[in-house]
């Protein structure tokens, strides 16, 4: 039988393991994205998080999407110019129309291989619809013990996003 035209409209999934939405970038240290002291930018470090998480969403969302918010972001080494930097995104926990993306980058000392942690962040992405409003996104189906542990401490901290946008308001902060 030909399959007819509402045959091959596949319909969205409702969920996806986390597996679906895992993204690496490496990138090198270039002078151009570095302080006179010889290290990347912070700017530079926020801008390559953005990009990873935003990817990583969209893998799991299959959706446009915007950064809504970005917490616990903490620069613990510097990176020096020549240093590969390397990238790690997946989406932890998801709600209605929104995901929290956790980023973790690995600085690499390309001559020896040596890898230390250098910075990591949570963003939270909105999917959106061809209107421009938000829409739903698949849930989270944590597989591994990693997975699980990543979607429990998200959960938590929407909770916690949750409660500190209703006592402001929603407004930014200094509104
Ligand atoms: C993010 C945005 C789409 C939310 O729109 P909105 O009209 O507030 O939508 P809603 O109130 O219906 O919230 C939609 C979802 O976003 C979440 N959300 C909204 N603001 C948020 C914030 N600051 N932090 C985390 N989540 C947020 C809500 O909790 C809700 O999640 P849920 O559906 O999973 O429960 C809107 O604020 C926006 O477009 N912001 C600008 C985004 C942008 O331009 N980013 C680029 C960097 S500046």
């Amino acid at each position: 039988m030909a399959p007819s035209a509402t045959n091959l409209i596949k319909p969205e999934p409702t969920e996806r393991p986390v597996t679906d939405s895992q993204v690496v970038m490496n990138e090198m240290v270039l002078p151009n994205d570095a302080n006179v002291l010889g290290n990347v930018l912070g700017g530079h470090v926020m801008h390559l998080m953005d990009m990873c998480a935003a990817m990583s969403a969209m893998r799991h969302c299959r959706k446009v999407v915007v950064t809504a918010s970005v917490d616990h972001l903490s620069f613990v080494h510097p990176v020096k110019v020549g240093e590969l930097m390397i990238l790690k995104a997946s989406v932890n926990y998801a709600d209605h129309t929104s995901m929290e993306v956790g980023v973790r980058i690995e600085a690499e000392q390309p001559l020896t291989g040596e890898k230390r942690h250098t910075s990591s962040a949570y963003l939270t992405f909105v999917a959106l619809d061809e209107r421009g409003r938000p829409t739903p996104v698949p849930k989270v189906v944590p597989v591994t013990e990693d997975d699980k542990r990543r979607f429990e401490a998200a959960r938590s901290r929407r909770e916690d996003r949750l409660r500190r946008m209703k006592g402001e308001g929603n407004q930014p902060p200094g509104e």
